[in-house]
């Protein structure tokens, strides 16, 4: 097994150890740790936050130091996570109804639509034919595909890198190449099929390595280059820094480091997701 694999088989286990913790009542704040630890556990590090975004969040809320939410009765949780080693990242989702079975439908239209690009990713294979599989899948169920959240390479220390994998048929011609690593990760909605920008989610990312004069600062920067390079943190994982968020706020209005959104979809609709990584020709690596 090279690093890939064995990151995706500790992103997959994790993921199902996470999808057991999500009950009715259990903390937001709760299952981020336990499914972080986990990873830590199984010899892997988070590619990521664990995000747990519900119901109308598509993706990217993950819980501050101090969230107090529980799962709700009738909760649609997008569990998202991911492990690398070494920096071989690896990225995997599932969406889970809290107690109740009333979105089966629209949390099937994604795991379909998922298995469904799967089924078409060979090298030489064109992105718009996996989004068209996608869309194809979402809107025969009656949902629409979020078209703009889309699937992603992934590379060493890095999250989000081409190719972008349309969740609908938009064009695009690039094909896919053996041994290309990538996450594909349909959104299906009862809403219009976009989402935006909303609050501050507590997850961070550096992006501009420049001088700045705080100590503690220089500090945590330091903390960061060495822990995460360019891969997302959580608020919650520099909480032993000195000042912590007050020096987060800092390099936040410095530009060093920049707070990702969350992502609520436009229309208020419900969103369901699932995720996989996969090797181009090899087949897919979070099982
Ligand atoms: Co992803």
């Amino acid at each position: 097994m090279d690093n890939w694999e064995k990151a995706a088989k500790i992103s997959a286990q994790a993921r199902d150890y996470g999808k057991g913790l999500c009950k009715e009542g259990a903390k937001h704040l709760d299952i981020a740790e336990k499914v972080e630890a986990k990873i830590r556990e199984l010899g892997g590090k988070p590619s990521f936050p664990v995000d747990i975004s519900v119901n109308n969040m598509a993706a990217h809320a993950s819980p501050f130091p101090n969230d107090t939410k529980v799962l709700l009765k009738g909760d649609i949780v997008k569990l998202d996570l991911g492990a690398h080693i070494d920096g071989f990242v690896t990225d995997t989702e599932i969406t889970v109804e809290i107690g109740t079975n009333k979105h089966a439908k629209l949390i099937k239209a994604a795991e379909d639509a998922l298995q469904a690009a799967i089924d078409v990713v060979k090298p030489g294979v064109k992105l718009c034919q996996i989004g068209a599989a996608v869309e194809d899948v979402i809107t025969s169920a009656g949902f629409n595909p979020i078209r703009n959240l889309s699937g992603h390479g992934v590379d060493m220390w890095t999250v989000h890198t081409a190719p972008t994998i349309p969740n609908f048929d938009n064009g695009d011609q690039t094909k896919l190449e053996e041994g290309q690593h990538i996450a594909i990760e349909p959104f299906a909605t009862d809403g219009e099929g976009f989402v935006k920008d909303g609050k501050p989610s507590g997850i961070f990312g550096l992006i501009n390595l420049k001088p700045v004069r705080l100590d503690s600062a220089r500090r945590m920067i330091a903390h960061l280059q060495e822990e995460y390079k360019t891969l997302p943190f959580s608020g919650r994982w520099v909480q032993h820094l000195q000042n912590a968020n007050f020096v987060l706020r800092y390099l936040e209005k410095e530009g060093v480091i920049r707070q990702y959104p969350e992502l609520p979809e436009k229309t208020g609709g419900l969103v369901s997701q699932k995720e996989h990584t996969l090797e181009v020709g090899k087949g897919v690596l979070t099982t």
